[in-house]
């Protein structure tokens, strides 16, 4: 077994904890990236591409902003089409803000690139990845690469690993308190090689389901309809696809609707879930291994990037001012702005699919969703409603440390 030492450990090479070890690196503070998966292989996945002003100031302080401020398609405003009337959300009339629209598959080559760049070490097929002696001032981390086996010693661990990873796991199960809803349908998306239907993004609700269309450049779309969670991807053949679409879409919409083959298809299951702690010992956790939201309102990037800038202030106060008074601080901070964007995200999903959660019910037991619609015609022809809306959408403002 070889040992190794580094500052930081970063379990995890997604967005989090890429963009983590960059900041980090910038500040001199060494660490080390252990992913499970190849580089090739986490550029496959398609995620979500709507980024918050935070976002895209973090990017900037990291120094890998110059693609995005090229390619990135600042977005000042979104729609909301309620069974085929749409209603401008105007992003920055009501908030003085925009998001910008640029893939997470861009945003992760990006930190890939800039990482190789930094030469701050990074093992990608790394298995086997254990953590040790979180509780105590010496942790450690251990992990197969290339048959070799190696100890990495260091001061704290990221964990930066998904929802699916291994750290969440290391803090006692007596000491978390999980909380989740798995929502009974799935987004099916589709990506494809035609120019979208709107220069904006469209969030679609019909008394056929929910839509979304969106996009990631000028000639590339990428659309969602909601499906029940038992539908398998190989059910929906492309012309299903975009027959079902083009029924939930608003009829201005549908007019301009190119297909063509799909790139990519798949469905993913909405679930709300949270973690807490956020920390244990000198264990954090940071993004998806800790949160995920369902994508209706697109907070699951934007709450890593929070997550990811509280660490990186809290560490940088710790090695160049010798400050450890706001390590305990981490979990608290991180987890009011999660709480805020998992109910944003409940929220928004509950007024834009057919769910039945609350509203009375008539004596054959059907509530024709009569709340959620009241409550949506109110909030889109209410300027405070538009606000409040345009107000999350944009992100809330990053907590500071306090002095
Ligand atoms: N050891 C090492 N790496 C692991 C392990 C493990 N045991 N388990 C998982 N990983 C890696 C995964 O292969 C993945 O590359 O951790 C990474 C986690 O990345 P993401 O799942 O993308 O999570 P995160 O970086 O927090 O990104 C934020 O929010 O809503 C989402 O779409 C959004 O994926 C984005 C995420
Ligand atoms: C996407 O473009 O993939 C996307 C955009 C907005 C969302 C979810 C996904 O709310």
């Amino acid at each position: 077994m070889s040992t190794l030492r580094t500052q930081v450990a970063i379990i995890g090479g997604g967005p989090s904890g890429m963009l983590l070890g960059q900041l980090l690196h910038k500040q001199g503070i060494a660490n080390v990236v252990l992913e499970r998966v190849s580089a090739e292989h986490i550029l496959g996945r398609i995620r979500a591409g709507i980024l918050e002003t935070g976002f895209a100031d973090l990017m900037r302080e990291a120094g890998v902003h110059a693609r995005m401020e090229r390619e990135g398609l600042p977005h000042e405003g979104f729609a909301i089409a309620v069974n085929g009337h749409g209603t401008r959300i105007d992003l920055k009339g009501l908030t003085g803000r925009n998001v910008l629209c640029y893939g997470q598959v861009e945003i992760s080559k990006d930190l890939i690139d800039a990482r190789i760049e930094s030469e701050q070490p990074s093992y990608f097929e790394a298995t086997d990845v254990t953590l040790h002696d979180i509780n105590t001032t010496q942790p450690s981390v251990t992990f197969l690469h290339q048959g070799q086996r190696h100890s990495l010693h260091c001061d704290y661990i990221a964990g930066c690993d998904g929802f699916h990873g291994v750290s969440r796991q290391a803090i006692p199960a007596s000491l978390r308190q999980e909380f989740e809803r798995v929502y009974p349908v799935g987004w099916l998306g589709v990506l494809s090689e035609t120019p979208p239907v709107d220069h904006e993004l469209i969030y679609c609700r019909s008394q056929h389901g929910f839509a979304l269309a969106s996009m990631r450049s000028p000639t590339r779309s990428r659309y969602y309809i909601d499906v029940p969670l038992s539908d398998k991807v190989e059910q929906w053949s492309d012309a299903a696809f975009w027959a079902e679409l083009q029924k939930r879409l608003p009829p201005e919409a549908a007019a301009n609707l190119i297909t063509g083959p799909a790139i990519e298809k798949s469905i993913a299951p909405l679930r709300s879930f949270i973690c807490e702690p956020m920390q244990h010992g000198r264990l954090f956790l940071v993004g998806d291994a800790a949160h995920i939201v369902p994508p209706t309102g697109a907070k699951g990037l934007n709450l890593a990037a929070s997550d990811v800038a509280t660490l990186y202030k809290i560490l940088t106060r710790v090695y160049h001012d010798n400050d450890n008074a706001c390590v305990p601080l981490y979990s608290q901070i991180a987890l009011r702005r999660v709480w805020h964007g998992e109910r944003f995200s409940w929220w928004m999903t509950r007024l834009l699919h057919n769910l039945d959660e609350q509203g009375p019910h008539d004596k054959s037991g059907n509530s024709g969703l009569r709340f959620t619609e009241s409550e949506l015609h109110y909030l889109l022809s209410s300027h405070a409603g538009r606000t409040l809306l345009a107000e999350q959408y944009v992100g809330l403002p990053y907590e500071e440390l306090s002095a």
